[in-house]
């Protein structure tokens, strides 16, 4: 390996992440999502998509709609890039996800560097690889493991949506899960079970849940959290046990932000498919 310094983009990155002028006052959920759909095009059949490479640099897929507002979230990591061209966009937007969760709060997820930036998009994953909002707990199984993930897995993952909002121009969804977005906890499973939700149609005509003052919202993929009892259990324990879900989501995040990292013996990822999953890309 190179003696890069990674802890200095580190703590670059982590100086952009206050912002008054953005959303609820932090870039950092956006640059938790952005490290997630950078990572969760990951096909574990054909070893295509994933972080490696950085596709969506390409217009294939940041056209992709799951991707709208993802430009903010690269944007805010120009700079850095700048500052430190030695490292790759697949590192830097990993990177930028991990430092942000502890930022705001959250657990140490372990990142490894090593990924390398593809010159060329021919290996650009297909759209519609990422989930769909409106959908229930089987669509939910069918994308999350495609990737690899169990059900403690997906439920682990999920609580990023502690962080953040959605954005009627963005998503078609609108409004924060919890009332501090910018502060990584366990409250979302909390709500999901102990509030009350009442289905709706947003502005833009989408169904979409919500609380009781109408300032919180889940999305029907939340819902189906708490409706599917083998999600269920998981939201209950880490709805009660904080300690457990820093240590799940921890994991999980860092094993998404590795999927499709085949690293050579320097560490370096490798970036080799085989001929089957190049008939089917
Ligand atoms: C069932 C799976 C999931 C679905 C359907 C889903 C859907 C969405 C949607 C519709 C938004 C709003 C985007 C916008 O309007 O700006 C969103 C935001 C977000 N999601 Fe997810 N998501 C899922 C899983 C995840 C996972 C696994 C993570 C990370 C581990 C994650 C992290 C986030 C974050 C941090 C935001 C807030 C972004 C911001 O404030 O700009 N999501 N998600």
């Amino acid at each position: 390996m190179t003696d890069h310094d990674y802890g200095a983009v580190a703590a670059e990155i982590k100086k952009i992440i206050p912002n008054d002028d953005y959303d609820d006052g932090s870039t950092g959920p956006v640059l938790v999502r952005l490290a997630w759909h950078a990572s969760g095009t990951y096909d574990k059949e054909t070893g295509t998509g994933g972080s490696n490479g950085a596709t969506m640099r390409y217009k294939i897929e940041s056209s992709d709609s799951a991707n709208n507002g993802l430009e903010y979230a690269r944007k805010f990591l120009e700079p850095i890039k700048a500052k430190f061209p030695w490292i790759s966009y697949s590192d830097l937007w990993t990177l930028g996800g991990v430092v942000a969760i502890e930022a705001m709060g959250g657990p140490k997820v372990p990142w490894k560097p090593g990924r390398v930036d593809d010159v060329d998009d021919q290996y650009v994953p297909p759209n519609g690889r990422l989930p769909d909002a409106s959908q229930g707990a089987d669509h939910i199984r069918s994308i999350f493991y495609r990737m690899g993930f169990n059900d403690q897995e997906i439920v682990a993952l999920s609580g990023a949506h502690n962080l953040g909002r959605c954005h009627g121009d963005r998503s078609g969804f609108e409004g924060p899960w919890v009332p501090n977005p910018i502060r990584f906890t366990n409250t979302y499973f909390k709500l999901l079970l102990h509030a009350e939700w009442v289905k709706g149609k947003n502005s833009v005509g989408n169904e979409q849940f919500y609380s009781d003052d109408g300032e919180l919202m889940m999305l029907p993929t939340d819902m189906s959290l708490v409706t599917d009892p083998k999600f269920r259990v998981w939201v209950e324990k880490y709805a009660a046990d904080r300690d457990l879900f820093f240590k799940d989501f921890s994991a999980a995040f860092s094993k998404l932000i590795e999927l499709g990292v085949t690293r050579g013996p320097e560490g370096l990822a490798l970036r080799k498919y085989s001929t089957v999953a190049r008939a089917r890309l």
